[in-house]
């Protein structure tokens, strides 16, 4: 495998620190204008990311990609520039979450890092440019990403919608950025938009997969991991049973301490790792599921991949580890699996449910 040369991992590394030195969204905003202005373009990209340890997947009705890496939702959710992420490394990117209309989300500060846990936690709620003008961004984006490029886009609702009415801002979502996308994804589980996380139902699920009939096997599921078990269970089934794609497990843990908001980032590891096994208990291995939450090494990786994740989606990742991130969990990845034996990735995806470890 192709690593950057050392002196650009330093640069990333170095401006990663110096962001790290700001509040947590100026840092985020700062990063996101040079990305935009093609800051990577003048450091070595890598040339490709191969090694021993096949770690090509398959994403349900996304196919074939080369690596399981993904940018979560959040980080980009303007569309402001989709093609850096991929030069960084990323086989997909997660744009959004976009809501219906404009909205400025929550007053500041609203995201605060914990430098000694390697977390996050959020309030951003929902702060968004609207359907229109993300819709048009990606639009003129889309011929300048590299062929085969996975671009998703994570739908919310506005905050004044009514939790009655949402699944009308769901679908205007659906029906807007079908074309322009190769996935899409209902967010049900941001802790921040007043009412979002009760739609967590069966019933709306039902009810939405009945709207959105010609959009459910192109449609992925968003969870949080604070559902209690047998409730989440029995969304999972409604999912399953509805045929949509696949779910996203999950979304930040909600706390009050030491700020009120959604928690990544390492804490979030255990408890995402676990409503993957929940899910897995139900559907079997039937639907494919992207991770996210806590993965910050290869290590972590590994953890989601034998959970049965074909996918892993990494935020926190990129505020601690810089641009570099991907390319070095790409090689921490396939350290682990070699320790492990396997020689492809695909043969470690859901293993844990195997070795008898799984209660
Ligand atoms: C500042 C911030 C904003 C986020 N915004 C969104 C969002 O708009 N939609 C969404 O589905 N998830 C959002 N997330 C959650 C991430 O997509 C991801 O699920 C979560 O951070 C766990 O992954 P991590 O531990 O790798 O960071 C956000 C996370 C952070 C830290």
């Amino acid at each position: 495998m192709t690593q950057l040369p050392d002196w650009n991992s330093k640069i990333g590394a170095w401006g990663t620190s110096l962001l790290r030195c700001l509040p947590a969204e100026l840092a985020h905003d700062i990063g996101m204008w040079a990305l935009k202005h093609q800051v990577l373009d003048y450091l070595p990209q890598p040339s490709s990311m191969h090694g021993s340890v096949n770690l090509s997947t398959e994403i349900g009705h996304l196919g074939h990609l080369p690596h399981p890496f993904l940018l979560a939702a959040g980080f980009d959710k303007h569309c402001l520039a989709p093609g850096a992420f991929f030069k960084m490394g990323f086989a997909g990117v997660e744009l959004g979450t976009v809501t219906p209309q404009p909205q400025p989300g929550n007053p500041k500060p609203r995201m605060f890092r914990h430098e000694d846990t390697r977390s996050l936690i959020n309030r951003m709620g929902f702060n968004s440019d609207g359907h229109a003008v993300v819709h048009k961004r990606l639009k003129n984006h889309r011929d300048s990403l590299p062929r085969g490029s996975i671009v998703g886009v994570n739908l919310g609702k506005n905050k004044v919608t009514a939790p009655e009415l949402a699944v009308n801002d769901f679908l205007q979502g659906l029906h807007l950025f079908d074309a322009v996308s190769d996935y899409l994804v209902i967010n049900i589980s941001s802790p921040n938009t007043p009412g979002l996380r009760a739609l967590a139902r069966p019933d709306f699920i039902t009810s939405l997969a009945g709207e959105a009939r010609s959009f459910v096997n192109k449609t992925w599921i968003k969870l949080d991991p604070d559902i209690e078990r047998h409730d989440f269970q029995a969304i999972v089934h409604a999912i399953t049973d509805q045929d949509f794609a696949g779910f996203i497990l999950s979304n930040t843990h909600r706390v009050d301490w030491p700020q009120a908001g959604g928690l990544s980032g390492h804490p979030l590891l255990s408890q995402s790792n676990t409503v993957l096994e929940w899910a897995w208990e139900v559907h079997r291995g039937l639907k494919p599921m992207m991770a996210s939450g806590g993965v910050l090494s290869g290590i972590d990786a590994y953890q989601k991949i034998i959970r049965g994740a074909c996918a892993v989606q990494l935020y926190s990742a990129l505020v601690y580890r810089g641009p570099g991130a991907v390319l070095s969990i790409h090689t921490e990845l396939q350290h682990e699996l070699k320790l492990h034996g396997f020689s492809t990735m695909s043969e470690a995806i859901g293993v844990f449910y195997d070795q008898g470890r799984h209660t």
